[in-house]
């Protein structure tokens, strides 16, 4: 009899700090819908990373239920997946503060997203747990022990964390954690800002062209493309000297499906003003459907409320097993309810 092949653990999530942005979504999200029939999967809403900085609570409150609504409405499948919010269950906070206690402070201390982080917090306090975050974040994906992680490129340097710390892990205490691999696909896995296309289009950018929310209008979106910054130059290329027009062939690319070359040749000689609008349209036809789908959702609560709930006693279950074993290892007495 041949052996049963297990499917592969994927775990990823997202922050609910405002809307979900079209870089979530084409760097992150659209790959997490595709994986869903080939794997074992968690997704989550992760407030506990979202509290690193201030937040309102009835606004962070609103928006983990509200990035829960966009998650189904982008295709995500709770009759095949798991999705729950980091809170509600026990075991990432105590795994972090083990996986802390492993993690050098110099790592720390050198990660790209601490550094942009923290300097932006002016005339504010630095708290410790932008520090502590991925720690964390290493908690989140090793307590589901899971295989795969799907991310955008902002994400590597916590991921390789993650697994430098589950091999330490494993080194001191014996085998337990799968080390994960990232998964990161696509000319979409760092999706620029429209207003500045050398940064990263980011939920925080204080400029509110810069960018496409899922929750945005069809003006809206029309209006961020038209608005968007490109060269002096009349050629639609992808180039590194480009920034702008190659973001908006990647975006294009991203929602059409079609590669950058195809791209290339169908607009050769279209001036950017006609391309902006092909790329707004294009966005606007993918986000439409999801914006609406999101709407009804969100006037559905029970249904909202039993997703989560399925979705926090399975995550809890798992969480449970794996944290005995994490207890047994550290020499942690057992606790009676794991
Ligand atoms: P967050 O909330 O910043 O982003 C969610 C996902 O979106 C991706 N992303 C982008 N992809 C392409 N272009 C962009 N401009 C862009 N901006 C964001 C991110 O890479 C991410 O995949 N720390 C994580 C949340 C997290 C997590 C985890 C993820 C917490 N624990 C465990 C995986 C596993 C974060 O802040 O993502």
């Amino acid at each position: 009899m041949g052996e049963k092949k297990q499917k592969p653990i994927v775990l990823t999530g997202m922050q609910p700090t405002s809307a979900i942005h079209l870089g979530n979504y084409l760097g992150a999200l659209k790959n997490w819908v595709a994986i869903q029939g080939e794997a074992d999967c968690l997704f989550f809403v992760s407030d506990m990373h979202a509290i690193t900085v201030p937040q309102d609570p009835n606004q962070l409150r609103k928006n983990s239920i509200d990035c829960t609504a966009a998650y189904l409405a982008c295709g995500l499948d709770p009759g095949n997946s798991h999705i729950f919010i980091q809170s509600q269950i026990i075991g990432h906070a105590e795994l972090a503060w083990i996986l802390g206690c492993l993690a050098p402070l110099g790592q720390l201390e050198r990660m790209t997203q601490f550094k942009d982080k923290a300097s932006r917090q002016t005339g504010e306090f630095v708290g410790a747990g932008l520090l502590y975050y991925p720690a964390l974040m290493a908690a989140d994906i090793l307590l589901y022990n899971a295989h795969l992680v799907p991310v955008g490129e902002d994400q590597r340097q916590h991921l390789e964390l993650t697994r430098d710390l589950a091999e330490k892990f494993n080194g001191i205490y014996g085998p337990l954690f799968n080390v994960p691999e990232p998964l990161i696909r696509g000319g979409c896995a760092r999706v620029m800002s429209l207003q500045n296309p050398t940064a990263k289009m980011s939920k925080s950018d204080p400029n509110s062209l810069a960018t496409v929310f899922l929750s945005d209008t069809d003006d809206q979106i029309m209006k961020k493309f038209r608005s968007a910054v490109t060269d002096s130059g009349a050629e639609i290329r992808a180039s590194d000297e480009k920034p702008g027009i190659q973001n908006l062939l990647n975006i294009l690319s991203g929602v059409c499906g079609k590669s950058i070359p195809e791209l290339e040749a169908n607009y050769a000689g279209v001036g950017y003003g006609k391309f902006k609008t092909t790329v707004a349209e294009a966005v606007i036809g993918c986000v439409r459907p999801i914006r609406e789908r999101m709407e009804t959702l969100k006037k559905d609560s029970q249904y909202l409320w039993d997703v989560l709930e399925n979705g926090r006693m399975e995550a809890q279950a798992r969480a449970n097993a794996l944290m005995a074993k994490v207890y047994g290892r550290i020499g942690f007495v057992r606790r009676a309810d794991l």
